[in-house]
């Protein structure tokens, strides 16, 4: 009948919220230890909030004996699972524990210890499990942590000190002003590195002058918890204190990719203690995040500490069409320092009312300026430039690789899996800004036919968002995968295009399909793919909604897993992910990038193939 009973489950009940974690006292005591054991979080996440009250999870614990159990349980401040939740939850828990059976954490011979009593099943709006304050050591520090129903999380983790204005940060201190938040459905024992799971590495974006890691539509808790990874988001410096660069002096600029790339040092050194694995790191970043990751790509600094790149919705502008190109160029084409000191560095010194004639002098006088009041200036810098050390290339180095681990290549360009895309949609203004003669032309040259529904105002922002989106995301992020793949500079590249949103950026105020109704005519706006990466959906306007970020975060996060988005069909039967199995079976596998097959996957439920799209009109 039984098997060795030898694993002890225990009830976990709660709701996603977020609190910030504070670095631990000495004299602070946690509820939760992982001194004796590790600490798995099971939860079966199908992403639909309003559905999280009908299900629980539970935290899994190391073996122990049977008389051990309840002992072990209550070390970990919690009791023995009721035997009436496990059968009320029993396909949950099925699928949850095969999974566990199935990625080999647990030995299938084993069984778990539980007890019966009165179930908890967790409410909608509960917040943080009360008493779950877990305190994780790593490197010399402890970090305090809670979980909710579906993951651990520890919030606000300062991963630099507080680094003096203009100067780099090192990751060694503990004051907090670089943070950083970990979202991970797995704390392992003290000491041990088993079954590390893949990360990700999110960088947020907002133009380099905004935006936050902290975004609840960023929030790692849901990817997390369905797709077993540990999920990191970032802050860093933004604006004139992130990006100012003055010549001939040693405030050179890339301040805030250079704390990227400390956080990234950190999650280095520290992940495993929060069960992920150092060695299978992804970056990821959207717009502003994205044109960081066009940075890591290249910089010198990052190469070789990441596995995997995905830059959603990076920004570039070309310089065709008449145009000298416009700030959204800069993304992926880099000031030198002086050419960035001329558009954002006289101007903020006068702003600022630091007039001297003496440089120093005057930079004396800019580290006197209030933060807020400096940020607020009419110019700010925003700009990554050449600064030698982080970004010594005027572009993103595609050429000259040559060969497949060829020793001559080229090592200008992380060698790794990436992903870019575009939304459908993704310009962010109306007018791509060019003037009359040019916009005759583009019209001449019939390359983007009016469509017409009748309503000219609709119609007429149609065509210019369309040459917009091209000039600004599409023609250069396609030309980016293919020339990247064509010289073997990246390892392998995939290219998407969002089919399905909701909200974004809509600066125009077109709203939404008409009734809500994701069937009628819309436009995909940039940053819309967002929720639909993190699991974070909140409102779903018809169930293909929901089936569509279930899919979205199973491709993510097999990139995170593997280099491929594909997931594994054993993988999606086994965590019983019926829906996105059955649109992978229907449409096949998303295909790489090649010379041959310029595949966009058109991501949707269920999603298409197509080709690069408005190849010409990019030429
Ligand atoms: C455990 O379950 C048994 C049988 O279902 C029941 O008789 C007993 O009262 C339960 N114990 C508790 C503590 O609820
Ligand atoms: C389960 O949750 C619902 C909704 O919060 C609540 O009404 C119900 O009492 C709960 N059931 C148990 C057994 O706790
Ligand atoms: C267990 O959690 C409760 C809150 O639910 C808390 O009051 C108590 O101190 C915790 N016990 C231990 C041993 O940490
Ligand atoms: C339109 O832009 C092009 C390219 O910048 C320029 O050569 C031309 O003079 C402009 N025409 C007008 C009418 O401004
Ligand atoms: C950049 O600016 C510095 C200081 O103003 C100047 O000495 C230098 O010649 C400039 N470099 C270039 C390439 O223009
Ligand atoms: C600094 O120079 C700017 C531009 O010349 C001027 O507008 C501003 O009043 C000056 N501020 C001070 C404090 O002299
Ligand atoms: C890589 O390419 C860049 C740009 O073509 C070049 O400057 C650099 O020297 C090359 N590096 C190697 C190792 O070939
Ligand atoms: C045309 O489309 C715009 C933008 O969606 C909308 O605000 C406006 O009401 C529409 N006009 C008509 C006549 O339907
Ligand atoms: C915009 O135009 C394209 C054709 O270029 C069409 O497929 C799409 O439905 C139009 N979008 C809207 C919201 O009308
Ligand atoms: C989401 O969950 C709610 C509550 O259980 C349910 O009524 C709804 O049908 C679910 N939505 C989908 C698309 O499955």
């Amino acid at each position: 009948m039984m098997a060795v009973l030898s694993t002890v489950v225990a009830l976990v009940a709660g709701f996603s919220a977020f609190a910030r974690s504070q670095l631990i006292q000495s004299q602070e005591t946690a509820d939760v230890s992982n001194a004796e054991n590790s600490l798995t979080l099971i939860y079966q996440n199908n992403l639909n909030a309003s559905d999280d009250r009908n299900h629980v999870g539970a935290l899994l614990l190391d073996p122990v004996s049977q008389t051990s159990a309840a002992a072990a349980c209550a070390s970990v401040n919690e009791t023995l699972l009721p035997k009436s939740t496990l059968q009320k939850y029993h396909s949950d828990f099925a699928y949850a524990l095969s999974y566990q059976d199935f990625a080999e954490y647990f030995d299938a011979a084993n069984a778990f210890y539980t007890e019966n009593g009165s179930a908890n099943n967790g409410s909608y709006n509960a917040g943080l499990v009360d008493g779950s304050k877990i305190a994780v050591a790593s490197g010399g520090n402890t970090f305090i942590g809670h979980r909710n129903q579906k993951s651990f999380q520890s919030l606000g983790i300062p991963y630099a000190n507080n680094p003096q204005r203009w100067t780099y940060s090192s990751h060694s201190g503990s004051e907090d002003c670089l943070s950083l938040n970990i979202q991970t459905p797995y704390i392992l024992k003290s000491g041990s590195k088993k079954s590390l799971r893949p990360v990700m590495f999110w960088i947020h974006g907002g133009g380099f002058t905004g935006g936050t890691g902290a975004d609840p539509l960023t929030d790692g808790g849901n990817l997390a918890s369905k797709e077993d990874l540990v999920v990191v988001s970032i802050n860093y410096r933004l604006s004139t204190l992130g990006f100012l660069a003055i010549p001939g002096t040693d405030i050179s600029g890339n301040l805030g990719i250079a704390d990227q790339i400390v956080a990234l040092d950190w999650v280095r050194a520290n992940i495993a203690s929060f069960g992920g694995n150092p060695k299978q790191i992804t970056v990821i970043g959207g717009s502003a995040g994205a044109g960081s990751v066009r940075a890591l790509l290249g910089s010198p600094k990052a190469i070789g500490k990441y596995q995997g790149a995905v830059a959603v919705s990076n920004l570039g502008g070309r310089v065709t069409l008449g145009l000298k190109g416009d700030y959204r160029t800069l993304y992926s084409t880099y000031y030198t320092i002086n050419q960035s000191y001329a558009i954002a560095g006289s101007q903020i010194f006068s702003a600022a009312g630091c007039n001297d004639t003496d440089i120093s002098i005057q930079i004396a006088c800019l580290k006197q300026v209030d933060a807020l009041k400096l940020v607020s200036l009419p110019t700010v810098a925003r700009y990554v430039v050449q600064d030698g050390k982080f970004v010594n290339t005027p572009k993103l180095i595609l050429a000259t690789r040559n060969r497949i681990r060829s020793s001559t290549r080229n090592d200008s360009t992380a060698h790794v899996p990436v992903i870019f895309d575009v939304t459908r949609d993704d310009s962010l203004k109306v007018a791509p800004g060019i003037n009359s003669t040019w916009a005759q032309r583009i019209i001449d040259s019939k390359l983007f036919p009016f469509y017409s529904t009748g309503n000219l105002t609709l119609d007429s922002f149609n065509v210019s968002r369309r040459v917009a989106t091209d000039k600004t995301f599409r023609c250069i992020d396609q030309a980016t995968v293919y020339a990247g793949i064509s010289t073997y500079v990246f390892e392998k590249a995939y290219f998407y295009q969002m089919e399905r949103t909701t909200g974004g950026y809509d600066p125009n105020k077109l709203g939404g399909p008409a009734n809500n109704d994701p069937n009628n005519p819309y436009f995909r706006f940039h940053g819309a793919d967002v929720p639909f990466v993190f699991g974070t959906l909140s409102k779903i306007r018809e169930p293909a909604d929901l089936y569509y970020t279930q899919l979205t975060t199973g491709y993510f996060a097999s990139f995170a897993k593997t280099g491929n988005p594909n997931p594994d069909l054993d993988y999606l039967r086994v965590r019983g992910y019926d829906k996105v199995a059955d649109s992978i079976r229907e449409t096949g596998a998303w295909n790489e990038v090649t010379r041959k097959g310029k595949e966009v996957w058109l991501l949707d439920y269920p999603s298409r193939s197509g080709s690069f799209v408005d190849v010409d009109q990019c030429k």
